[in-house]
């Protein structure tokens, strides 16, 4: 594709030349169909525009440096769908069939793979949403289940720059009891407020605490959080954050390579201990954080403006897996 400027790849979408769909009908998913419509046809009185039945997956396949095709860990984000299904009432597809539609949409846009050595790679969105006609709420008797595929680069502008983030305690995006641990969209929606008043002070991404206490860490944006101090990888564990699956081939990682790893609640006051601090996710990949600003206390945290040693350590054993440099000892990757 001579007309990709891979290079400077923002995250943003990019037609290519065709989705992955199927539909739940008569309690079974059709065959999938190959289309290079972008458009999607549906009742006005669909249950995913008036109740949110929707949910979504993000994964990424990398051209390596051999030439071959990875995607990451799609097995993983076929279970998350399943329980963001379960959690809105919505059928989904098998594990199998998600694979299948993957690998279908990311080998018919093969072109769009961005090349080895660029840092960007192909960005697979699932997603997932009631189509059938509901006017009282409840679950549609219809759904649909569609990919595509984008070309993207990094997710925030610095790359593997250090960003500043920015407690907000004014918005919650999710409950303890609520939907944050499933990925559908009405969590991103609550996000966007909060999101825009961070943007509009210069932080690309906000921190959000515990929706009860306010005094644990939950996640930066759309991201997972970790610290680094003496020696242990640290993350929170909370009911209202989003499993990532970033996060999980992280810890995996991070005790490859000597680290302890603790999943824990994290009280916010340990922001002022760690030697290191990321948000890591699909899109995020390993985002060292420079600093954390909680306004309403008044204090920023610091940890440097280059990425820490285990950051850099981390971010290399996964991009290397993802690129096919080191040796797959997991067996996350699916090598077209
Ligand atoms: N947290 C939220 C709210 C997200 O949207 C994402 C992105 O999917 C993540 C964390 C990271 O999850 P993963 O590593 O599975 O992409
Ligand atoms: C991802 O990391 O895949 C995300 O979902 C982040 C965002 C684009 C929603």
């Amino acid at each position: 594709m001579e007309n990709i400027d891979w290079e400077n790849l923002g995250f943003g979408y990019i037609r290519t030349d065709c989705n992955v769909r199927t539909y739940w009908r008569d309690g079974k998913w059709e065959p999938l169909t190959v289309t290079g419509d972008e458009n999607i046809n549906m009742h006005m009185a669909s249950t995913c525009l008036h109740y949110g039945q929707e949910a979504f997956e993000g994964l990424k396949a990398f051209r390596g440096a051999d030439g071959k095709i990875r995607i990451f860990r799609a097995d993983e984000n076929a279970k998350r769908m399943i329980r963001s299904a379960q959690y809105l009432m919505m059928q989904a597809p098998d594990v199998d069939l998600f694979v299948e539609a993957v690998k279908k949409v990311v080998l018919a846009n093969e072109k769009y793979i961005p090349p080895y050595g660029t840092g960007a790679s192909l960005y697979i969105r699932p997603l997932l949403i009631g189509t059938g006609a509901q006017v009282g709420v409840k679950p549609a008797d219809e759904y649909m289940f569609l990919v595509f595929v984008t070309p993207v680069g990094p997710y925030y502008k610095s790359g593997f720059k250090p960003i500043d983030v920015i407690i907000d305690r004014r918005h919650d995006r999710a409950a303890p009891h609520g939907t944050g641990h499933v990925k559908v969209g009405g969590n991103y929606a609550a996000s966007l407020l909060s999101g825009d008043l961070g943007h509009s002070k210069g932080y690309p991404s906000v921190m959000y605490l515990d929706a009860k206490e306010k005094r644990y860490i939950d996640e930066c944006g759309a991201a997972n959080f970790y610290g680094i101090r003496d020696g242990a990888y640290i993350t929170p564990k909370s009911s209202s954050v989003l499993p990532s699956i970033t996060n999980m081939s992280l810890r995996t990682l991070a005790a490859d390579m000597g680290l302890k790893v603790e999943e824990r609640p994290v009280d916010v006051a340990e922001l002022a201990t760690f030697e290191e601090a990321g948000a890591c996710g699909t899109a995020a990949v390993i985002s060292p954080i420079g600093s954390v600003l909680d306004p309403e206390e008044n204090k920023t945290y610091r940890y440097g403006t280059e990425a820490g040693p285990w950051s850099v350590k981390l971010y290399e054993a996964l991009r290397g897996i993802q690129f096919g440099l080191r040796e797959d000892t997991h067996g996350w990757n699916i090598v077209l």
